[in-house]
């Protein structure tokens, strides 16, 4: 392929306009981990003042603001104190799985724009609730996927829209890592009160947008599910990697995931995902249909990277053709800016979310219905309510 065609994939680069008339008032909910990459961002942005931040564990926030450089910014016990001190515009929800709802549903019912980080929350039920608390109030909901930002996710989009596949009928999707449970700052994605979901909520959540996004997010219709933890309840596991080897009986999630979705429009959706095992990938994500295939090579997804060029497999004029894409460069200022200043032009000029609740519902959907199924050890209907 010619480089003026792939050239036609590439992401618009040019500079940026922004007004700084108007400037938007930030809180971070839960300063660990991932909130030091949502504060970054923010500290770039001149239409915006990070004003405070909240964490359950007393002179956490305190020591977040202190490490960063950040003067001035008031800092709650919990997301309630933050946001009834009526300081904020928007929030960055950065807290563990398990208490995405409660924080995303009292903002929203408080006027507060959200920024909500992924898996959207733990369970179907959860989501069900956070849609119908943004509905009511009319405030923007995103749902943090940065990677949908990336260049290479675009254009597997871009291809995948164009109609180029024909008929879609079946999907292969998932990844994972060999020795990759996260355990950086301690143990909040591993316990079942916190994490809640592992794996398939971690890592597995950008698997499933990476097609369903491509694919317009047709609905589930069965689920058969499997999920298991073989090895974060083995102690010489985390002993191997220096950590202690207790960490085996606080795993309470799962680290491997597998299903057989059914989705609306005939198609097929097989997904698999760890976060460890005997094996470097458990395969590329591959996208067929009657007019042609994709193959993208095997990918964690998180920051929109894939494995290589993508191959586009068709049948030209009696030919077996295949047309490759190379990988392409990150986007300027890279993924998470993205996701932080999209969802800051839409508090400011309102309109429709970047990353939409109506999608990420049904991302949420199949993770609860992998988890009921595996279960059961049967296969479940989803059935996701009207909001
Ligand atoms: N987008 C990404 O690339 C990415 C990367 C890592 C983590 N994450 C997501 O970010 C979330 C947080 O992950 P992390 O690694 O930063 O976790 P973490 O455990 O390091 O930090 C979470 C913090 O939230 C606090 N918290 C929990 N409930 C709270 C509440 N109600 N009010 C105030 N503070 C509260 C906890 O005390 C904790 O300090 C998870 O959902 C995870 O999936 C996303």
């Amino acid at each position: 392929m010619a480089k003026s065609d792939l050239d036609a994939f590439k992401y618009d680069q040019s500079e940026e306009v922004i007004d700084t008339s108007k400037v938007v008032r930030i809180g971070i909910i839960g300063t660990g981990w991932i909130a030091g990459t949502h504060l970054v961002e923010y500290l770039k942005m001149p239409d915006v003042k990070v004003v405070a931040g909240a964490d359950l564990i007393p002179g956490k926030a305190e020591k977040f603001f202190a490490e960063n450089g950040v003067e001035g910014a008031k800092c709650y016990p919990s997301h309630k104190e933050l946001i009834d001190s009526g300081e904020v515009d928007a929030v960055s929800i950065c807290t563990y799985n398990s208490t995405h709802a409660e924080c995303a549903i009292y903002a929203l019912e408080h006027g507060v724009d959200v920024l909500l980080e992924k898996p959207m929350c733990v369970t179907l039920d959860e989501a069900v609730e956070i849609c119908k608390a943004e509905k009511k109030s009319g405030r923007i909901l995103s749902i943090g996927f940065q990677p949908r930002f990336d260049n290479n996710m675009k254009m597997v989009k871009q291809i995948v829209q164009s109609g180029v596949l024909g008929n879609i009928y079946y999907i292969q999707t998932g990844g994972g890592r060999r020795h990759g449970i996260p355990t950086p700052f301690g143990t909040t994605f591993i316990e079942k009160d916190k994490g809640a979901i592992g794996a398939l909520g971690d890592i597995g959540c950008y698997s499933l947008d990476m097609v369903l996004n491509a694919i317009g997010y047709p609905k589930p219709l069965t689920v058969s599910g499997y999920t298991s933890d073989f090895f974060g309840r083995d102690p010489e596991y985390f002993e191997a990697d220096g950590k202690p080897a207790e960490y085996a009986n606080i795993f309470g999630v799962d680290d491997f995931g597998a299903a057989f979705v059914r989705l609306e429009g005939g198609i097929i959706l097989d997904f698999r995902i760890a976060w460890a095992m005997h094996l470097d990938t458990p395969g590329d994500t591959i996208i067929m249909g009657t007019k042609g295939s994709l193959r993208i090579p095997s990918t964690e997804c998180w920051n929109g990277s894939i494995g290589g060029a993508l191959k586009l497999y068709q049948r030209i004029a009696g030919k077996d053709v295949v047309t490759e894409f190379p990988v392409l460069p990150p986007v300027d200022k890279g993924c998470f800016y993205h996701k932080i200043r999209s969802f800051v032009d839409a508090v400011k000029n309102g309109g429709e979310a970047p990353i939409p609740s109506k999608e990420i519902i049904i991302n949420q959907a199949i993770i609860d219905a992998i988890n009921k199924s595996s279960k059961l050890g049967q296969e479940v209907k989803v059935e996701i309510p009207e909001i």
